[in-house]
């Protein structure tokens, strides 16, 4: 019912100067000396920039195809959430993590200052994945509507200003995925768009495989391009976040696997939005090499 809806929704309050939701880091000390491994790998990206899509194509890769575990476990807990609190659903990222046997998979969307230095003493392989602001931005909003252990999103207008002002959940979009491109040559970071991969999902593909050290053959990387595809992705229940209880997500309010398209803002921002989030960009971005693609 509403009323629990609005009982569950956390608020926002700044760490280190980024705006959180109380689910995350309510043991900041604990995440901050997480015990890395130098095998782990993890995932990191602004939130829905196509983490999930990210992470089951790792796991194939990394475990050589569509495996028995990628088919009977869901994605959330192959790829433990690192900075989540424990919930109904599952205990914290970090115990959960604790009690994974290696190779781990780790996902974050922390920003690169807050990520435990642990990752960076064992030189631990990060693939960073990045998607344009606009799509991240409608995807974001549908994301907290459904999501109802996320702050209220407010209105769609509310919600884009927020957005644009870094007052959402991980903070400014510009900044994380600036700050992530800046330092990806000095640590081994693979830098992936997501505009890339529904372009190319097989050069993609094997461009990650290539970073992780892996040599899949050519029908293991069409079974993986397949298995990580859309289409196949909504109806999977261990991808399509549907083992999720409806108080923590409730999908009749948007699916999780929402639309994947890149260009879906032109659906949603009105052009005196899409004006201001330009001018905004220009300002934002003029300093960066950094350059997303935003229509294909
Ligand atoms: P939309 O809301 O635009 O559909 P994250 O995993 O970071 O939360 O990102 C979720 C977004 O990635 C959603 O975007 C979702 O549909 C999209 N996505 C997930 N798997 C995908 C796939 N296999 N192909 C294309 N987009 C995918």
């Amino acid at each position: 019912s509403g009323c629990y809806l609005k009982m569950k929704r956390p608020s926002l309050h700044m760490v280190d100067g980024v705006p959180m939701a109380s689910t995350f880091l309510e043991t900041t000390g604990k995440i901050q000396n997480f015990q890395a491994k130098s095998d782990d790998v993890l995932i990191v990206s602004y939130p829905k920039a196509g983490t999930m899509w990210m992470i089951e194509i790792v796991d194939c890769i990394r475990r050589g195809g569509v495996t028995k575990e990628i088919q009977t476990v869901p994605n959330l807990r192959r790829a433990p959430f690192l900075e989540i609190a424990a919930s109904e659903l599952l205990p914290s990222g970090v115990d959960l993590l604790e009690a994974m046997p290696s190779p781990r998979l780790v996902k974050s969307h922390l920003p690169v200052k807050m990520l435990p230095r642990s990752f960076w003493d064992n030189n631990c392989k990060i693939v960073y994945i990045a998607r344009n602001a606009k799509d991240v931005l409608v995807s974001y909003y549908f994301f907290h509507k459904s999501r109802v252990a996320a702050p209220d999103p407010g209105t769609w207008e509310e919600f884009f200003e927020n957005y644009l002002s870094g007052n959402v959940g991980f903070g400014s979009w510009f900044d994380h995925v600036t700050t992530w491109w800046d330092i990806r040559e000095k640590h081994p970071i693979l830098y992936v768009f997501y505009e890339d991969i529904i372009q190319d999902p097989v050069r993609e593909v094997q461009r990650v495989a290539r970073f992780l050290g892996k040599t899949l053959e050519k029908d293991v990387i069409s079974e993986i391009v397949e298995h990580t595809s859309f289409n196949k992705m909504k109806d999977n229940p261990m991808t399509n976040h549907s083992t999720m209880p409806p108080s923590m997500m409730n999908l009749q309010i948007s699916r999780f696997m929402r639309k994947g398209k890149v260009g879906d803002w032109k659906n949603h921002l009105t052009v005196a939005q899409n004006e201001r989030f330009e001018e905004e960009y220009k300002q934002r971005m003029a300093k960066t090499s950094l350059h997303l693609r935003d229509e294909l």
